[in-house]
């Protein structure tokens, strides 16, 4: 049989699991979780069980009763990591398999106090998608087989757990450490596992969320999310009712590789978001959207990613449509547009990375993300909004997540269920086209507002001279200002950065979206007295989405790309796996 899942040792004829128990120290000197995971089975059964793992050191797999389980690991594969078989005798309930995490994890990043706010203790945090709960658990990595899960995790005192699980209490463990229990009821698919631990506060911001983060930022992050709960309100509004209980969120450092992460009852965010202006809330509006599309519905594997993450930025478009009108709305469909066309730029020699519906044997989830499946695939479901009218396609949104809740799915069996619902829809937008053909289809739908042709008008101006009143750029709203710098020509010189640098006051923006705008322009340009901010930025900030634009924009000059090579060899063993992986495959294409 071929596996479902290029990403995945998964096997859909063996059993299926169906739910974790752990059992986890996290052992911060040696860098490792260590202990064991309990895997129930869906119904007793017996022969090979494959599980993925990666660096995973396997001590011993029992079955109830305490009878050792025969297993063998295969060889590692570069993208996989190894297959773990178990060979289960016939009627058996579950495994439990004992072992330890390697120092070397792509899931983990251990931090040293010094890379927290505190500077007082040590910091972990998971990252588990696309694939990397493999290198935290011995597990069936594939999306489709959805497990529940509970989980006993010590850390040493006075540390605090977090995961993407409601609590279920703590007690005091052996000398010096103490034990946080987990609950997750509703199934999830492996890459919504989390765990964080470090020195955390928490304060609630309604009576359903609660942010948490270091003290020292705690304070800062409750004032930047306090409309959590409105977004809430006006999701279920859209979408139906939340159904996982809390939506509470973390404040990593910032290393943390993303924007915001999904990870369920508790949504990971990168501290970049808190510009002291409420200015970011889209991220947060984006991840709870995920607790409708995402981690209700999601893609059965990468290969349909744009399932997961377009319908997700439909969804936010939508919610911050209803919080702050048209014209907010389209300003997000703007910064979109251009991160859509930075990525088409990216990919352009490898096309075949530009369709929604993708093949990934052999390639990494991680060097295939891009805004592609975000943007390509919100505007290829606002195709089909714009084609069926949207009141038909709202009552068609509720009859998907009624549908399909608590599966991972298909752009097949998303397809079937459009031609279901709303025959002739696929044809009429040419699905074909934005399924299986690169780039972007022509016809795609466009958004525009006066505020956004003004803008546009602006910054196409401004090689023949036009410029706006520095006053009045302070009255404009931060997505404003962001898309008047995404718009102006890309060949700046020095003097015109001079110019923006000194009557924009950009270097000092909280903005971290605006700021790393500004400092991509002034890279390209070889504005030298950005190079301060570029490296400050570069040396502390681990966000992908950052960290690519301006490593890429130093390397368009000579200083830049010195900048840019001493910046990383400072840098590098401090940023977490991904971002360094990001960072050096961009320092590698520059010019000798
Ligand atoms: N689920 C993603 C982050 C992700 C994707 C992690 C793939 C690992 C692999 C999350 O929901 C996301 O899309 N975050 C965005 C924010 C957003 C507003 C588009 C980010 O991190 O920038
Ligand atoms: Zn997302």
């Amino acid at each position: 049989m071929p596996r479902i899942d290029p990403h995945s040792f998964f096997d859909d004829a063996q059993p299926l699991t169906r739910s974790w128990s752990l059992r986890l120290r996290v052992d911060f000197e040696r860098q490792v979780l260590a202990g064991s995971a309990a895997l129930r089975l869906a119904a007793p059964a017996g022969g090979p069980l494959d599980l993925d793992t990666k660096g995973l050191s396997i001590r011993r797999v029992t079955a109830a009763g305490g009878a050792e389980v025969p297993f063998e690991l295969g060889a590692e594969e570069p993208i996989l990591g190894r297959r773990l078989r178990l060979h289960l005798p016939a009627g058996t309930a579950g495994a439990t398999v004992e072992y330890e995490t390697s120092p070397a994890a792509v899931g983990l990043q251990w931090l040293a106090p010094a890379q927290t706010e505190g500077k007082r203790h040590p910091f972990l945090f998971s990252q588990c998608q696309a694939i990397h709960a493999r290198t935290l658990v011995p597990c069936q990595d594939c999306a489709v087989a959805r497990v529940t899960y509970d989980a006993e995790i010590a850390v040493p005192a006075p540390l605090t757990a977090v995961m993407s699980a409601g609590p279920d209490g703590q007690s005091p463990g052996p000398a010096g450490w103490r034990t946080f229990r987990f609950r997750m009821p509703q199934p999830i698919p492996s890459y919504l596992l989390a765990l964080a631990v470090g020195e955390l506060e928490g304060r609630d911001l309604s009576p359903r969320s609660r942010v948490w983060a270091e003290p020292a930022t705690v304070e800062r992050a409750a004032w930047e999310f306090a409309e959590t709960e409105t977004l809430v309100a006006r999701a279920e509004a859209l979408f139906g009712p939340y159904e996982w209980d809390r939506f509470d969120m973390l404040v990593l450092p910032p290393s943390f590789p993303y924007g915001g992460m999904e990870n369920p009852r508790m949504t990971f965010l990168t501290p970049t978001l808190l510009a002291g202006d409420r200015s970011l809330v889209d991220v947060v509006a984006h991840e709870l959207a995920h607790s409708w599309t995402g981690n209700l519905v999601t893609n059965a594997t990468a290969e349909h990613f744009w399932l997961n993450e377009g319908w997700t930025v439909f969804a936010e478009r939508r919610i911050l449509r209803a919080l702050r009108g048209d014209a907010a709305a389209s300003m997000g469909w703007s910064i979109g547009q251009k991160e859509l066309d930075d990525s088409l730029e990216r990919f352009q020699d490898k096309p075949e990375l530009t369709v929604l519906r993708t093949h990934l044997e052999g390639v990494d989830p991680d060097d295939a993300f891009s805004s592609i499946p975000y943007e390509k695939g919100a505007r290829f479901l606002v195709a089909l909004e714009r084609a069926v009218g949207e009141e038909r396609f709202d009552r068609f949104i509720q009859a998907y997540l009624s549908r399909f809740r608590f599966r991972s799915i298909t752009t097949e069996q998303f397809c079937a269920f459009v031609e279901e619902e709303l025959p002739g829809a696929l044809a009429r937008v040419d699905a074909d086209a934005w399924l299986h053909r690169p780039g972007m289809p022509d016809g795609a739908p466009r958004f525009v507002s006066a505020r956004l042709e003004e803008i546009t008008a602006l910054a196409e101006g401004w090689k023949a001279g036009r410029r706006p009143a520095p006053a009045e750029v302070q009255a404009w709203k931060p997505t404003e200002l962001l898309v008047y710098l995404q718009k102006l020509p890309r060949d700046l010189g020095v003097e015109d950065c001079a110019w923006l640098d000194r009557e924009l006051e950009l270097d000092g923006r909280g903005n971290h979206e605006i700021l790393v705008q500004w400092l991509c322009i002034a890279a390209r340009a070889g504005h030298a007295p950005a190079f301060p901010r570029i490296r400050e930025v570069l040396s502390k900030v681990g966000r992908m989405k950052f960290v690519r634009p301006l490593y890429q924009a130093l390397g368009a000059t000579g200083p830049g790309r010195a900048l840019a090579r001493e910046i990383f060899a400072a840098a590098a063993p401090t940023y977490h796996a991904l971002t360094r992986r990001v960072a050096e495959g961009v320092i590698e294409k520059y010019p000798a």
